[in-house]
């Protein structure tokens, strides 16, 4: 058995803002954000517009592009660091607005690397017989913990929602197979003050506000993502050359050239969403695969690498054959 992709979609709110925009209340300019992060624009959820609706959004959009009805699917697994409440799970409201009284719903909590971690728990449920079906979502509203006097963070994020269908399906039971084929899932809790949110139920009881030190996060995430891709690659026997396409959490355009580099994947096969996009958490994966679907930039059979840290730290990879 496999857990093999067989469709994807996403979601982007309405509102554009560009990077001059900041210039207006913040001490930076449009050359300083691009040179240092890439990132030339990115979406801001509307007032009311909560994690669920994107989430609802990518995941119609997703059903849509796999030709199936959301009562085939049997569990909806939503990585998510910005949910719409504590409580009850935001997959749950999007198991509710999908309209099925099936299956079983649940949020994933290990921020920018959620997508990761969600997908490696669909592909083991898969594996375990509990799902045949699983719709693996990405989304965030990031704008809603921003501190929005802080030029060091306030710029780099953006609201967005993808999301990606796996089936079981029989395989050969080697890497020809479509499918996931490998994943890698590493965190160290010794790195929680680098990057985290001031704020909690149990804490202060605020939502609180994204604190980073960003350069210990960029030296961590250039060793740490090209590490685990090496990792991945040489569980699966596998080298660069084999990889067709590159689909990297969309932080930092230096952090994904340097990790490419380091790996020796040349830049030409790196899905690159960061410039319209800017990071958006667990969403930024599945939205630039589904992105790079739409462009035909990924083709059945071909071979994907995804990698991704956040906060935690918790970082990983994974192989995959559309
Ligand atoms: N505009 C203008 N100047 C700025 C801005 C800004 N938006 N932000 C910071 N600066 C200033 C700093 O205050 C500092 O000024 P100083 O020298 O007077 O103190 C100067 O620029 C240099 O700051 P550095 O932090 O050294 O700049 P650096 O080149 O490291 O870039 C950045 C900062 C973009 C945050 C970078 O460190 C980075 O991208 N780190 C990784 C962060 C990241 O990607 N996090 C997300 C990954 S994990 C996740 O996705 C949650």
């Amino acid at each position: 058995i496999r857990a093999v992709p067989v469709g994807c979609g996403h979601y982007l709110p309405e509102r554009v803002v560009e990077n001059v925009e900041f210039e207006k209340t913040l001490d930076t300019s449009d050359e300083w954000i691009r040179a240092r992060t890439g990132i030339e624009r990115r979406h801001f959820a509307a007032e009311g517009e909560k994690t669920s609706d994107l989430a609802i959004a990518a995941a119609k959009a997703a059903l849509a592009d796999a030709g199936l009805e959301a009562h085939q699917i049997d569990a909806i697994v939503v990585a998510t660091a910005t949910p719409d409440q504590t409580f009850p799970s935001t997959a749950t409201r999007v198991q509710a607005a999908l309209g099925m009284e099936n299956g079983f719903a649940f949020d994933m909590q290990a921020v920018c690397a959620g997508f990761i971690y969600a997908l490696a728990n669909a592909n083991a449920m898969i594996m375990a017989g509990q799902a045949k079906r699983v719709m693996v979502i990405g989304a965030e509203t990031f704008s809603r913990i921003m501190d929005w006097t802080d030029r060091g963070t306030c710029v780099l994020f953006g609201d967005g929602a993808g999301a990606l269908i796996l089936e079981a399906q029989t395989g050969a039971g080697d890497q020809s197979d479509s499918g996931i084929l490998y994943t890698d899932l590493h965190s160290d809790g010794r790195f929680n003050d680098i990057l985290y949110v001031d704020g909690g139920p149990s804490t202060t009881g605020t939502t609180g506000h994204l604190r980073m030190l960003g350069q210990d996060v960029f030296k961590h995430a250039v060793a740490k993502l090209s590490a685990s891709g090496e990792a991945s690659m040489s569980a699966l026997g596998i080298t660069a050359d084999d990889v067709d396409v590159v689909v990297p959490h969309q932080a930092n355009l230096r952090i994904i050239k340097k990790v490419a580099q380091k790996m020796g994947i040349p830049l030409e096969r790196v899905i690159l969403t960061v410039q319209d996009h800017g990071n958006t958490s667990a969403a930024s994966i599945p939205l630039a695969m589904s992105v790079a679907r739409q462009q035909k930039r990924i083709a059945k059979g071909d071979l994907i690498l995804i990698e991704a840290i956040g906060g935690g730290l918790a970082w990983g990879s994974a192989l995959m054959r559309w």
